[in-house]
């Protein structure tokens, strides 16, 4: 029988990585989940540790939770790395952050091919570090021929400016006359975001328990299912991406219908 969003079913919740996974592997999959991945700083505070200890044990959850992804067949993966917002963060924070992605994606460049994972970068170009930038664009274009899953990285990402960027290049074909105002509808306004190409996410998985979307994705979750599970970001593991696919399984997607 089809659950009610946000519970999971105690049967779930008793299963081990193995036993999720099988259940995962004989039934449709989602083809796009998308992951706030949220809770660092507080993992790291709870043991009396820099906050920035926590980004660190958050890039081994990335690394676990892309390769459970791919295993199982998912088609997508976005996770929500860096905000447009969190450039307030005080200024060490940010520069470890930077770094820590600057390190690794350099270093995780051979595991990315080995799995033929196809990495790309939602966000606004300008602001990141030149280094950064040069960075990405290498893991882009190395990968950009890879045929397993397809990795987006959000990276100085918020939705509202992806929205307004849209509507710039829109506006800008309306006053060069290639479009009239009244040919804007969903689907063209879906080409102008940065994830031209990409299907909507069907899973939306939140960690660290708080009920937001903080920025993320607003246009393409219109119909998502979610997840928020109180497991901070390092400590998620295998078990919790496919306990919510599992989850998701199980639900009556209606999308407006009775
Ligand atoms: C939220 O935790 C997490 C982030 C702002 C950044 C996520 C980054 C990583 C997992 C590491 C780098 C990523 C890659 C892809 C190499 P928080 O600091 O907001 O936690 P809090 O809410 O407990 O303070």
């Amino acid at each position: 029988m089809p659950l009610k969003s946000g519970v999971t079913a105690p049967e779930l919740s008793t299963l081990g990585e193995r036993e999720l996974r099988e259940r995962v592997l004989s039934r449709p999959l989602p083809r796009h989940v998308a992951i706030i991945m949220d809770g660092n700083g507080r993992w790291a505070t709870s043991r009396g540790l820099p906050r920035v200890a926590g980004h660190g044990e958050g890039v081994k959850s990335v690394r676990s939770v892309v390769r459970a992804a791919g295993e199982v067949g998912i088609e997508y993966l976005t996770l929500y790395a860096f905000s447009s917002e969190n450039w307030n963060r005080p200024s060490h924070e940010v520069s470890t952050l930077m770094s820590l992605l600057e390190r690794s994606i350099d270093r995780e460049l051979p595991e990315l091919m080995a799995r033929s994972v196809r990495f790309r970068v939602i966000g606004r170009p300008n602001g990141v570090p030149a280094e950064v930038q040069r960075r990405i664009d290498h893991v882009v274009e190395a990968t950009a021929a890879n045929t397993g899953l397809n990795l987006l990285m959000a990276f100085n990402y918020g939705a509202r400016d992806e929205i307004v960027d849209a509507c710039r290049r829109l506006a800008r074909d309306v006053a060069e006359g290639r479009l009239g105002p009244e040919q804007i509808d969903e689907v063209r306004l879906g080409r102008a975001l940065y994830t031209d190409g990409v299907p909507d996410p069907d899973l939306l998985i939140r960690t660290s328990g708080e009920m937001r979307l903080s920025n993320f994705l607003l246009w393409q979750i219109a119909y998502t299912e979610l997840w928020v599970t109180p497991t901070r970001w390092p400590d998620f593991e295998p078990r919790d991406l496919y306990l919510a696919v599992a989850d998701f399984q199980q639900r009556d997607r209606r999308f407006g219908r009775v």
